[in-house]
């Protein structure tokens, strides 16, 4: 049965595509309540009860794609575009290392105006000013040699959202020009390059079945990325899927659970999203697996415009208010942020 799968899952980390499916199509409530437990159990071995940050600096909003689910879409008329200058990066940087972090997120859509060497110029500038931090890029599909280019420039990770295992779900989310086969190759040559790599899709994405879901989990499974950033999809009214339904929270922490019993020292997000649906939807989230916060270092005045879904959380506040929130939250289960660049631990020999 699926508890069984789940136990085998928690002891060996391993499971075939076909009893992913049946654990998707088949679990119970307890069984939910069971693979988030042992989850739990698993996190704690490996990483105690702290939990790490990341500032996440969205610093350009401008995008050439057109993913049929995002807000920011380039057709999306209704967005006001921006971009931030070199200097309003480092002052978020500023900001955010006094706050206690020790990575730095740039993400941003694919901006045509951030040329590898403006890249290289302002990573190069947040390496030399904060060599005790780690500095992850999240900005889309790029050649090999721009990828190369960025972690000569001292760049540690980099996020890359695989968004669907299914190359025919792929295709339903993304318009003609993007496709899977290059996501996939991109996603291959970060790892080969050296960076932390993290992969990660939505829950409850138009289209998106048990199959395609237990391809996901197969996939995380043999790509052994160091990070993955799930959080529910959440409509957007301007975009083509404004209509449909958002992914729920409990399947959200499920899987969720199921991607800490895969991988004991993943790197992984209680996301904006999942705060988004649910009140305590992050906290929900650490107590299913989950490990690290994102919270938003961006300048207020920008946040409002970076909408990649509708009612994001933390679009009026200040940094540092997003901060102290996100630290009570957090003491209010036991848990605890801690001021640390925040490697993936070495897996347990054990293990
Ligand atoms: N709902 C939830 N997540 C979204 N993303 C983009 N649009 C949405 C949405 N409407 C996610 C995608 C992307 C990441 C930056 O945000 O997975 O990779």
């Amino acid at each position: 049965g699926v508890s069984e799968l789940l136990q085998l899952l928690f002891e060996k980390h391993h499971l075939s595509l076909s009893s992913y499916e049946k654990i998707l199509r088949e679990r119970t409530k307890e069984e939910e309540e069971l693979a988030r437990s042992l989850a739990r159990e698993c996190t704690e071995k490996h990483y105690g009860r702290g939990v790490y940050t990341r500032g996440l600096i969205e610093f350009t909003n401008f995008c050439k794609n057109n993913c049929h689910y995002c807000g920011i879409q380039r057709d999306n008329g209704e967005v006001e575009r921006y971009r931030l200058s070199k200097e309003e990066i480092l002052s978020c940087c500023e900001e955010g290392y006094r706050l206690g972090f020790r990575t730095f997120v740039m993400q941003g859509g694919e901006d045509p105006y951030f040329t590898d060497e403006r890249i290289v110029d302002i990573v190069s500038a947040i390496r030399k000013a904060y060599p005790d931090c780690a500095i992850t890029l999240s900005i889309g599909e790029k050649s090999g040699e721009s990828y190369e280019k960025y972690f000569k420039a001292g760049v540690n990770r980099y996020l890359l959202r695989h968004e669907t295992a299914d190359e025919a779900h792929y295709q339903y989310l993304h318009p003609k020009e993007l496709s899977w086969k290059k996501r996939m190759r991109c996603l291959k040559e970060l790892k080969e390059i050296g960076f932390q790599v993290g992969c990660g899709f939505m829950v409850g994405s138009p289209g998106q079945t048990v199959k395609t879901l237990a391809k996901d989990l197969y996939f995380i499974q043999e790509f052994q990325p160091d990070m993955c950033g799930i959080g529910p999809f959440i409509p957007q009214h301007a975009t083509k899927f404004a209509k449909e339904k958002a992914g729920s929270l409990g399947e959200t922490l499920f899987l969720l659970a199921l991607l800490r019993l895969i991988k004991p020292n993943l790197l992984l997000p209680a996301t904006t999203a999942l705060g988004t649906i649910d009140e305590h939807g992050r906290e929900l989230g650490i107590l299913s697996g989950a490990n690290v916060l994102m919270p938003n270092l961006s300048p207020k005045e920008v946040r409002k415009k970076y909408l990649l879904y509708d009612n994001k959380i933390c679009t009026g506040d200040e940094s540092a208010q997003c901060k102290a929130d996100l630290e009570k939250k957090m003491k209010a289960i036991g848990a605890e942020l801690l001021v640390d660049r925040g490697d993936a631990r070495k897996e347990k020999e054990s293990e």
